[in-house]
């Protein structure tokens, strides 16, 4: 699939562990494990632009010319559930982060995303929001994510999955020029049930440990 708009980390690091929680050998301990590892270390790569501002401190040697973040608080937004299993990675990056949580499930009939629950910040709109989400299947979870913040309010938007499959990118470019969105492996595509080929399996089972 041509013409996607997306944004590959290839940090040899995070290439390492995703083979890792690819593995179907990989338990549940070491999935959770590696998918915060990961979370972090894509925190890190997509916080790269940041502005930063001009301040002092003094050191106990003297006064010192520095920088510090400047611009728009961030706001990380996980899906339930497997957006859960991110939160930690991000947080030790960004600890002063606010938590809003949406709950979506696929019905796994028609694929299409329910919404059960949402919880945002109250100055949503004023704040820079990272969604965070292992998979980026179908797309219908993300747009819906993406449509909810927006009607709540939020303007900046970005996208953290760790695997998506080219169909579901195309579904959340159309409905979401805005939207950047980050990933760690743009995988082949999708099978018959909506499931990432190869991808990881279910995230959310691997992470809690559900079937
Ligand atoms: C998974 C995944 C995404 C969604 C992706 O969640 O974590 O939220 O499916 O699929 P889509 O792109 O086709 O919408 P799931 O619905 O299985 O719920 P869970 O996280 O509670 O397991
Ligand atoms: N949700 C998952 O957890 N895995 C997939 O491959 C697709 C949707």
């Amino acid at each position: 699939m041509t013409d996607l708009k997306i944004n590959v980390i290839n940090h040899p690091l995070i290439q390492h562990k995703l083979t890792f929680i690819r593995d179907i050998e990989t338990g549940t301990k070491e999935f959770r494990e590696l998918l915060e590892e990961i979370a972090m270390l894509m925190a890190y790569e997509i916080t790269r632009e940041l502005p930063l501002e001009d301040t002092e401190v003094t050191t106990p040697v003297g006064p010192c010319r520095c920088k510090r973040l400047s611009g728009k608080k961030i706001g990380v937004i996980p899906i339930l559930r497997a957006g859960l299993g991110m939160v930690n990675g991000v947080l030790k990056l960004i600890p002063a982060a606010k938590v809003g949580h949406v709950g979506l499930y696929r019905d796994p009939d028609t694929l299409t995303p329910v919404e059960y629950y949402c919880k945002l910040p109250t100055d949503v709109h004023e704040r820079e929001l990272v969604i965070i989400d292992p998979m980026l299947a179908t797309g219908g979870s993300v747009v819906a994510a993406i449509d909810l913040l927006k009607r709540n309010g939020g303007k900046n938007i970005k996208l953290m999955c760790l695997v998506v499959a080219p169909e579901g990118v195309k579904v959340v470019n159309d409905a979401h020029p805005d939207v950047e969105i980050y990933t760690a492996a743009v995988d082949e595509r999708l099978n018959d049930h909506g499931y990432i080929v190869p991808g990881l399996g279910d995230a959310g089972d691997r992470i809690f440990g559900t079937k």
